[in-house]
Order: structure tokens, then sequence, then C-alpha cells
């Protein structure tokens, strides 16, 4: 076993958008399996690591294993082919970023000592700005957690309870991407300068993004005043614009989203 490195089993979409977070860190000491040899062979030329078919080898090979399989049968498979396998993985570490899995469905199968952490990574890890909340079952290993996850971003500790239900923090990136999306799609139709249309979009996130992070009062009135800077409630074309988004069920589809999340969540 290797005491640094670091198995992904399941190397998808999430285990990819880590892995090149941690090697973009020049962290390459990195092992990951799936089923797939033809994405395995894209891995490894894409980010020079070792990979395989045999999730056992990751087991082997690793101190720190990080489960990226679904959630229910794909992952409870996995348990049962390490709980199953000759190696004796004691000292490990096993890390699960699977959506809704509580750190008992993973002692129950691997057993009560073994060191275990819960995450819910975000995709902006791919680009240094993701966000990881988690819970351990042993504060020994939460600087390491930290270290593998905060090469992607911002990190932090929390209950258990609000790794399960931070599922909704985690579809944002996938929800504020199409809003972007749908901006910058019409930008492009009446503006027809691409460049400086994706310049419009990347500064106003950006400005959004530090007027929050730069407001110590009310985040929501802080939003609502700047909005208000250029969308003053009467003939204002930008006013004019977000009454159509009130009128067209715009805030309704993001509130539906987010109860959907939130009603799915709650039978975990
Ligand atoms: N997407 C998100 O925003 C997000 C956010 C937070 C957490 N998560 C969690 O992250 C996990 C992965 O999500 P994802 O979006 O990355 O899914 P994904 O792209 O489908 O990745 C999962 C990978 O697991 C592999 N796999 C399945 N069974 C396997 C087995 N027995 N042994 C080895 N590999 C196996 C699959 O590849 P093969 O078919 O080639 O084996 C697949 O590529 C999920 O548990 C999800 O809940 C996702």
């Amino acid at each position: 076993m290797n005491e640094d490195k670091i198995g992904f089993i399941g190397a998808g979409s999430l285990a990819e958008c880590l892995i090149s977070a941690l090697v973009k860190k020049d962290y390459n000491n990195i092992i990951a399996s799936r089923r797939t040899q033809s994405e395995l062979d894209r891995l490894s030329k894409q980010y020079r690591i070792k990979t395989t078919t045999d999730n056992i080898e990751v087991l082997n090979d690793s101190k720190y294993v990080i489960l990226c399989v679904k959630p229910g049968d794909d992952l409870n498979g996995v348990l049962e082919e390490i709980k199953s396998s000759k190696i004796d993985y004691s000292e490990k570490v096993f890390i699960t970023i699977a959506a809704t899995v509580r750190k008992k469905q993973l002692t129950n199968i691997l057993g009560q000592n073994t060191k275990i952490g819960i995450v819910i990574p975000t995709v902006g890890s791919i680009y240094g700005e993701g966000v990881s909340i988690y819970s351990s079952n042993n504060t020994e290993i939460d600087d390491k957690i930290e270290a593998i996850f905060g090469a992607g971003g911002y990190v932090q500790k929390v209950d258990e309870d609000k790794v399960i239900q931070s599922a909704q923090g985690a579809c944002l990136p996938g929800w504020d991407s199409r809003y972007v999306l749908k901006n910058l799609e019409m930008l492009r139709k009446y503006f027809p300068d691409n460049e400086l249309s994706k310049k419009f979009i990347i500064n106003n996130l950006r400005g959004v993004a530090n007027m929050l992070e730069q407001n110590e009062s009310d985040d929501l009135q802080a939003l609502k005043n700047y909005s208000l800077k250029v969308g003053k409630p009467g003939k204002s074309i930008t006013y004019q614009g977000i009454e159509l988004y009130e009128k067209n069920g715009f805030y309704k589809a993001i509130e539906k989203s987010h109860e959907l999340v939130g009603e799915i969540m709650k039978k975990y």
C-alpha cells in the first residue's frame, strides 16, 4: 500500500472533476477504476494517472479509497467486493461521494472501526471553485479529506444530516450553468459579438459573486439592492425584463427545483 496514494473506484464524471483538480495541484499519485476500458485509456492519457478495471487493485494500491459509484446497488456491490477481498483494509480510509449515503451504511459492511468519510462535492472542483462538505467518524482523517477535496475549492466539515441535505447545493452548478447558457444564447442572437457577449456574462457573474462575498449584512436584501441599481421599478428596460421573469414562471420553476430536491432528501 502506498501511504499517500489516492484511489478512485467508479471513475465517472465527479471522480474526473476531483482527479482534474488534484492533478492541477501537481498531485499525480492516483489510481482510478471503472469497467469501461476506453474511458480508462482516456483518463490515463489525459491526466497521466494509473487506471485499472480491477477495483481490488485500487484497494490494494492506495491508502485513501474514494468511492465514486452511484448509491444503491452500485455502491453496495463495491462494498461487498471490498469486504470479500483478501486485503487487510483496517488501516485504509474510505470516503464516499455518493449522495444520500450515511456513514453507518459503510461501517455496517466494512466494520465499525473502519475510518469513513462522507463527502458531497460539486463539479466546480474542475475549476477550483467546488464546494465540498463532509462528515467523518474519525478526526484523524479530517486533514487528509480537507487536503484532497480542498484541491478543488472550498471544503467544510458539517453534521452528517447537513451532508445528506446538501444535494440541493450540489445541483447548483447544473442549474446555474443552464441559466447562464440561456442568457448567452440570447445575447448571441441579438448582440452578435461572441467575445463581448462572453465578457458580459463572465464579468456580470463575477460582479454578483464579489458583491455577495464582500457583503456583510443581509445577503438577500443586498442582492435586491444590486439588481435595483439597474432595474429600477417603472419603465426601466431591466425592470420590464424582471417583471417578465415573474409573469413567465421563472422564479416558480426555481422554487420547484429546490422543493423537488428537498422532498427527495427527506427520505434519507
Ligand atoms: N454529479 C454531481 O453533481 C454529483 C455531486 C455530488 C455527488 N455525486 C455523487 O457522485 C457519484 C458519481 O456520480 P457521477 O455523476 O460521477 O456518476 P457517473 O458519471 O455515472 O460515475 C459513476 C461511475 O461508476 C462506474 N461504475 C459503476 N459500477 C462500477 C463498479 N462496480 N466498479 C467500478 N466502477 C463502476 C461507472 O463506469 P463504468 O460503467 O465504466 O464502470 C460510472 O462511470 C454518485 O454517487 C453521485 O451521487 C454527484
